[in-house]
């Protein structure tokens, strides 16, 4: 795959969130103007644990997704993992200052793993999610084989995913968005434009909903559906093995 302006490499990827680890949050709920954990907590609810279930994150940055399944207090394992160690050390600190959340019914636990090999065994876990991480894989193909293989038959894959919406009225604002407004807030806030300006340009080149549906469908996936929010600029993949 080629070095370009928006595709990810393993070498850029790391770097990237290496560089915005310390901002990553508070970056999140700026730029989302607060709607991001409502997106996960979407992602959640359509996850529809059950008691005992045992939970894959996949690419999980600072721990948010693994803090929204504490929250609801279903007493269920979820291993939270993630390639970028400085992501990882702020989802430890935030976990160590919240042991009522992580210590209570839900069992959390952080790992370092690569989302393209990662390193349980075939039909590991009931559910697989990823939030806003897919995006970021140079291998996108072979994070779903592996979603797909450490899947109980039967298992959920959830993808919560940005992608260019498709509304006519929609499309220049949004693109003004990430590709003005997103790189100077990354400026003023972390002193990072290149950071936030490699995010966007990814975001405008990820496929549309349809047509990860097929990559989905080709990795093994069946019954995939997709929920739009904020317009369709955000979507969220369900799929079962
Ligand atoms: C935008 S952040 C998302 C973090 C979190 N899931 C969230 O919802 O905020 C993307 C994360 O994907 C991770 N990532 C990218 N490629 C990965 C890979 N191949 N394996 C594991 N993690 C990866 C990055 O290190 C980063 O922490």
């Amino acid at each position: 795959m080629s070095d370009g302006p928006g595709v990810p490499t393993t070498e850029k990827v790391r770097g990237v969130f290496t560089r915005i680890a310390r901002d990553y949050d508070r970056m999140n709920r700026v730029l989302s103007m607060g709607l991001d954990q409502g997106w996960r907590r979407r992602l959640v609810r359509e996850a529809a644990l059950t008691p005992g279930c045992e939970v894959l994150d996949v690419a999980a940055g600072t721990g948010d997704v693994a803090f929204a399944i504490a929250r609801t207090g279903v007493p269920a394992l979820v291993i939270a993992t993630d390639f970028t160690p400085a992501m990882l050390d702020i989802a430890r600190v935030r976990a160590a200052s919240r042991p009522a959340l992580v210590g209570g019914s839900t069992d959390v636990r952080f790992e370092h793993q690569d989302g393209q090999a990662l390193t349980y065994e075939d039909g590991s876990f009931d559910v697989v999610t990823v939030s806003f991480g897919i995006r970021n894989m140079p291998d996108r193909a072979a994070g779903f084989r592996e979603a797909c293989r450490v899947l109980k038959a039967g298992g959920r894959y959830l993808i919560l995913e940005f992608t260019a919406p498709r509304a006519v009225w929609f499309r220049p604002l949004f693109r003004f968005y990430l590709g003005v407004v997103v790189p100077l807030l990354g400026q003023l806030i972390t002193g990072d434009r290149a950071s936030y300006q490699y995010l966007n340009d990814s975001i405008m080149q990820f496929p549309t909903p349809e047509a990860l549906a097929i990559e989905l469908k080709d990795a093994g996936f069946s019954e995939v559906r997709w929920v739009p929010m904020l317009i369709g600029a955000v979507n969220l993949h369900v799929s079962t093995k």
